[in-house]
């Protein structure tokens, strides 16, 4: 049996649902699949991992037609390998641009040859109050059938592809790169703001520490009694999404509760923890 290995990282549960769907057929193919949340391992064992795979596939979430940092920096500290077949995907609500190939730029020059790369529409995690994003959002299941079955759907031909090895790049035409550039420029000009708007309403907080557990960059500590941000946040929305008495705050505004709960995953089992500890990692 041929061996993939596909490391991902997920804010609020997209990306892990599409990876694990994507090692569930490859696996109906004959090609045993790891999956690794990129929180819970070190280069050295992935670098391991990637020499013992014939396949190696790469997940994340777009952010703006750009990565999340978390995923940049795990592809550049990769070591380098000899011609390794290797697929990316990112999930999107709307439009990912050239996410995928500006993914394979931080792999380019190892030896990581991209045949494969595919965009899979997901629900929208952007659940902040006051923002124009989030009137789009909704946590009732019934209405994310539609993007699942879709997204189930692109899993199969990936896979389906990969088995027969029949090269496949989506968001690499003329188009989907002009547009990535657009989105990604005022993007990366705009992140080092957006990223430190992150507070707590201490009347509503807990002090339960699921932010400060599961925050995937370490972001937030209890100092003095209180969760403190270090400016490194990535805007995963995990800790803003996942907290469960709406404390988090963007922009010093409270999530909305009479919006019932900010989004927390395309499926009712998921749990931030899943990607934090090891979890579920292999599919054979
Ligand atoms: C900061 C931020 C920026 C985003 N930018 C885009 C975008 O440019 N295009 C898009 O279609 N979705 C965008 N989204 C939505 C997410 O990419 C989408 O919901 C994704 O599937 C979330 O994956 P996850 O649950 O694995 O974190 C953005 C979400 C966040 C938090």
């Amino acid at each position: 049996m041929d061996k993939a290995v596909i490391f991902y990282f997920s804010g609020t549960g997209n990306t892990w649902w599409v990876t694990k769907k994507i090692a569930e057929s490859l696996k109906s193919r004959e090609i045993s699949t790891d999956i690794h949340s990129i929180e819970n391992i070190s280069l050295e064992e992935a670098d391991t991992l990637i020499s013992m795979s014939k396949y190696v596939g790469f997940g994340y979430p777009i952010y703006g037609s750009d990565l999340p940092e978390t995923m940049k920096n795990f592809m550049s500290n990769l070591q380098p390998v000899d011609q390794k077949n290797t697929f990316l995907f990112c999930t999107q609500w709307l439009f990912s641009g050239d996410g995928t190939r500006n993914g394979a730029s931080f792999i380019k020059d190892k030896g990581f040859f991209v045949r494969w790369s595919e965009h899979f529409f997901m629900p929208n995690n952007i659940s902040i109050t006051n923002s124009v994003f989030s009137r789009f959002y909704t946590n009732d299941g019934t209405k994310h059938k539609k993007r699942l079955t879709h997204s189930l759907n692109r899993a199969n031909i990936l896979a389906d592809k990969i088995s027969n090895s029949i090269t496949s790049k989506r968001g690499y035409g003329v188009l989907p790169v002009l547009f990535g550039l657009i989105q990604r420029f005022p993007y990366r000009i705009m992140f080092p703001k957006l990223r430190n708007d992150i507070s707590i309403n201490y009347t509503r907080c807990i002090l339960c520490e699921r932010c400060v557990n599961n925050c995937p960059v370490d972001n937030l500590e209890i100092v003095q009694g209180e969760v403190s941000a270090r400016g490194q946040c990535i805007l995963c929305l995990r800790c803003y999404n996942f907290c469960p008495v709406g404390a988090v705050q963007y922009k010093g505004k409270d999530f909305d509760r009479e919006r019932g709960r900010p989004y927390q995953g395309p499926v009712q089992i998921f749990q931030p923890e899943f990607l934090t500890k090891s979890h579920n990692n292999h599919i054979n």
